[in-house]
């Protein structure tokens, strides 16, 4: 592709996402965008741009963009964030919002809808507490496609053996034909919103909950603190954000600071919070000795192995000595970690 073009599409997948493709993505793109270009009719993406530079189609920019996002998610992703927030935020929000019975959790980047029925699942484990509550999730997310999909709820086999414990799947799923799709009181629990998160988020509310996981790494330090910037204004004062295993406010904003002892969880600076700053979770259930997650971890999640496909591989063993003694090899960035080349896009978009 010529520098020219890689640069043109990039400007648009950029000012249009906040995404950033550096040249060596130049092979992402074209692997990407193939499919678009031929979809119209197209030899290549030096058609595409000459089309664009001639008349600019919002629909086809907003097609390439969609394209070029990367939707891997699955189920209690990391695992902690979910314990930590069955076994701290929840009693913390349960006896904070006593006196309203109401909360809102909002999911950013939710993707094929994996993170906010992992949410969901937690809340309807914690039912009996929960009764007589008003609780919103709310899923946004840029890509249209992975809306219809975190919608419809509908799973593949691969999928539910990510991460998902196989108690939930039995409890919470139904086998149809090759798919599992998750159950209709669950799928009501979510709403579903398309969002850019590069507009303003007034019109959404205020939240007491934010999971922003595994987006945030694809933008500039620019992009970052302007998105934390804006998401702190529409969270309650004791509101907490959480942010993927690769992911942190230090250094990019001011705005939040890391809730001590609890890893990837904020809280908003200056908030008032029991949670936000850093004292003891009003209502936390005390820790256990060795906490136990209750949630299994998937085999290739022990073994270090990530699936074939995953652009965010899933947290990696502990390494493995090397023969002749050598010392291990450093791990592996982290969940989601951008460092490492993107496979061309996985295969969720058609499950
Ligand atoms: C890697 S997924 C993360 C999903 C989930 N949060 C998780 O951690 O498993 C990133 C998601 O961010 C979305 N995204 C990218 N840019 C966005 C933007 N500007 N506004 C809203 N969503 C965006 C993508 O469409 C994609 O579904």
């Amino acid at each position: 592709m010529k520098p020219d073009d890689f640069q043109f599409l990039a400007t648009l997948v950029k000012d249009r996402s906040g995404l950033v493709l550096t040249q060596d993505k130049a092979y992402l793109l074209e692997s990407r965008l193939m499919p678009v270009a031929r979809k119209r009719g197209m030899k290549g993406l030096e058609d595409l741009v000459a089309s664009l530079k001639a008349r600019m189609d919002h629909a086809l920019a907003d097609e390439i963009t969609e394209a070029m996002t990367t939707n891997e998610s699955f189920f209690f992703r990391d695992i902690k964030p979910f314990d930590i927030f069955r076994d701290t935020v929840l009693p913390n929000l349960i006896k904070t919002r006593a006196a309203k019975k109401s909360f809102r959790i909002w999911c950013a980047a939710a993707s094929s809808g994996q993170e906010p029925y992992s949410i969901a699942m937690v809340l309807k484990e914690a039912a009996a507490q929960l009764a007589g509550w008003r609780i919103e999730i709310i899923g946004t997310d840029i890509s249209r496609e992975m809306l219809e999909k975190a919608k419809a709820g509908l799973y593949s086999q691969f999928e539910v053996q990510r991460g998902l414990p196989v108690q939930h799947l039995v409890k919470y799923f139904k086998k149809h034909d090759d798919l599992w799709q998750i159950d209709a009181s669950l799928r009501a629990m979510v709403q579903y919103k398309e969002f850019n998160l590069l507009n303003d988020m007034n019109a959404l509310g205020t939240f007491d909950v934010v999971f922003c996981r595994n987006v945030l790494i694809y933008f500039d330090q620019q992009t970052k603190g302007a998105v934390l910037e804006k998401m702190s204004k529409q969270m309650t004062d004791d509101a907490v954000l959480y942010l993927g295993g690769a992911e942190t406010v230090l250094g990019i904003s001011e705005a939040f600071k890391p809730v001590p002892g609890l890893r990837g969880v904020y809280g908003r600076a200056g908030g008032n919070g029991s949670l936000g700053d850093g004292a003891p979770a009003a209502g936390a259930m005390p820790k256990p000795a060795a906490a136990p997650t209750g949630f299994a971890k998937p085999k290739h999640m022990m073994e270090g192995r990530a699936p074939k496909g995953a652009d965010a591989p899933a947290r990696p063993a502990a390494p493995a000595a090397r023969p002749g003694g050598l010392p291990p090899r450093p791990a592996g960035p982290s969940s989601g970690s951008p460092a490492r080349p993107l496979p061309p896009k996985p295969g969720i978009k058609k499950p």
